[in-house]
């Protein structure tokens, strides 16, 4: 990687799917590498996820490959994707993060029909805003997911950010066999009922990554720009689908190595990946000298003194004394337990006026950690336990911990049903699902 002083920016996002191993991609940026139409096909196979000695794993793929094609387009200009299905059952895409109208958004029964076998899908649509992103399917999304289909999408600023470098890491978590090749058994229903389907090296619930001897600078969150701050105790925590953008002024000796660390969980630490120096002399002696602000998106901001608020309270699973009677869902919003990856009649947990400032107010009263996501909006995380969240945070999925409540706003201007659903897909599927439904135009 570079030598000394070169500010480099990191945009990376987290792909959980419950299994263990982490995937790194490179990028290097050009001015801009963007356009504005891709074709897709989703097809079975095969990744080198356990090195070339042994047999590659069967997965399934967006274009052949493990993650996707990083799909680079422009802000505010016209996308057009075709989906192509190869696989032997229905699929959509999701494009997670993206605010885009709901026919759009890839939730089977919802936004569009299912992509059938054989069949495809154009999707078109505007990013408003610049920023990391990625896709994935919202069909079968357990399994879909867990064998390898996502991929990451960059809407690139108006004008390049002023870095001399730019990385995409993609981190995806598998369940490998001892062969290498995926374990089956998902959807099991006592892991569904706890943490969800874990790997064999990343935890699904997040990771925390801790630069050795490198102090990044976090400037957006979930593709949204935050206040640049050096995160809590130097470690950036990432639960799954969430992302962060970082700014690291690469400031390590010539010939050295430094470890990028998980350490989310103390038991089972390992080194993500290293920042190798070479011998080269520094690209630069002082640290670029430009702004890491990024610029501000056009999410609107939340009418605090005028909004109004909803509780959503997150419930069941696996306690001490066994399962909450729910039947065959293991988890619940407000009482109420969606299961699957979304479908046609879903009763809406709450109606919203479009165009109306709304805290949500998120509390946890399960056992277990919840990265909650909603889709075609951005919200601006307000509150954890009533303490005020700082530097400007705007994200599309957040981290709700045990017995924690984040209050989290954001204005109903996107009109349509949309899914708000724990992102460990294993307890969504299980129940820990909802649909908001903002405006008249929500259908179903
Ligand atoms: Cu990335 Cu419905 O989710
Ligand atoms: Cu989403
Ligand atoms: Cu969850």
């Amino acid at each position: 990687m570079g030598t000394d002083h070169v500010r480099l920016m990191q945009r990376r996002a987290l792909l959980s799917t419950g299994a263990g191993a982490a995937l790194l991609g490179l990028v290097h940026p050009s001015p801009s590498q963007a356009n504005q139409s891709y074709r897709i096909t989703v097809a079975p196979g095969q990744a080198p996820l356990t090195g070339p000695q042994r047999r590659a794993t069967d997965v399934w793929t967006y274009g052949g490959s493990v993650p996707g094609p990083t799909l680079r387009v422009r802000q505010g200009e016209p996308v057009s994707i075709v989906v192509e299905n190869g696989l032997d059952q229905d699929t959509t895409v999701h494009w997670h993060g993206i605010r885009l109208p709901i026919g759009m958004d890839g939730v089977p029964g919802i936004s569009q029909p299912p992509i059938r076998s054989g069949g495809k899908f154009v999707y078109e649509f505007t990013p408003p805003d610049a920023g990391t992103f990625w896709y994935h399917p919202h069909a079968n999304t357990l399994q879909q997911l867990g064998r390898g289909l996502a991929g990451a999408l960059i809407v690139e600023e108006r004008s390049p950010v002023p870095v001399d470098r730019e990385l995409l890491w993609t981190i995806m978590d598998w369940r490998l066999r001892p062969d290498g090749q995926i374990a089956g058994g998902f959807g099991n229903r006592m892991e569904a009922a706890m943490s969800g389907r874990i790997g064999n090296t990343v935890t699904i619930n997040g990771v925390v990554l801790r630069f050795e001897g490198h102090r990044p600078v976090v400037v957006a969150i979930d593709g949204q720009p935050c206040d640049p701050h050096e995160p809590k105790d130097g470690r950036l925590l990432l639960g799954p689908a969430m992302r962060a953008d970082i700014v690291v002024d690469m400031q390590g000796e010539a010939g050295r190595r430094y470890r990028v660390i998980d350490d989310y969980d103390e038991d089972l630490q390992y080194s993500l990946v290293q920042l190798a120096y070479d011998g080269a002399p520094p690209v630069r002696t002082h640290a670029l000298d430009a702004p890491i602000r990024l610029p501000r998106n056009s999410v609107p901001e939340p009418d605090l003194a005028s909004a109004e608020r909803r509780q959503l309270v997150l419930q069941g699973g696996m306690m001490g004394g066994g399962m909450m009677g729910m039947g065959t869902a293991a988890w619940a919003i407000n009482g109420m337990s969606m299961t699957g990856d979304g479908h046609a009649g879903m009763a809406a947990v709450a109606t919203l006026e479009l165009g109306r400032s709304y805290v949500l107010s998120l509390r946890n009263d399960t056992a277990w950690s919840h990265p909650m996501h909603l889709h075609g909006h951005s919200f601006r995380v307000l509150s954890r336990n009533g303490a005020p969240v700082p530097f400007n945070q705007w994200a599309d999925t957040v981290l709700v911990e045990p017995k924690q409540t984040v209050d989290v706003a954001f204005v109903a201007d996107n009109p349509g049903d949309w899914m708000l659903h724990c992102h460990v897909t294993d307890h969504q599927t299980a129940g820990l699902m909802a649909v908001l439904r903002i405006g008249k135009a929500g259908k179903g």
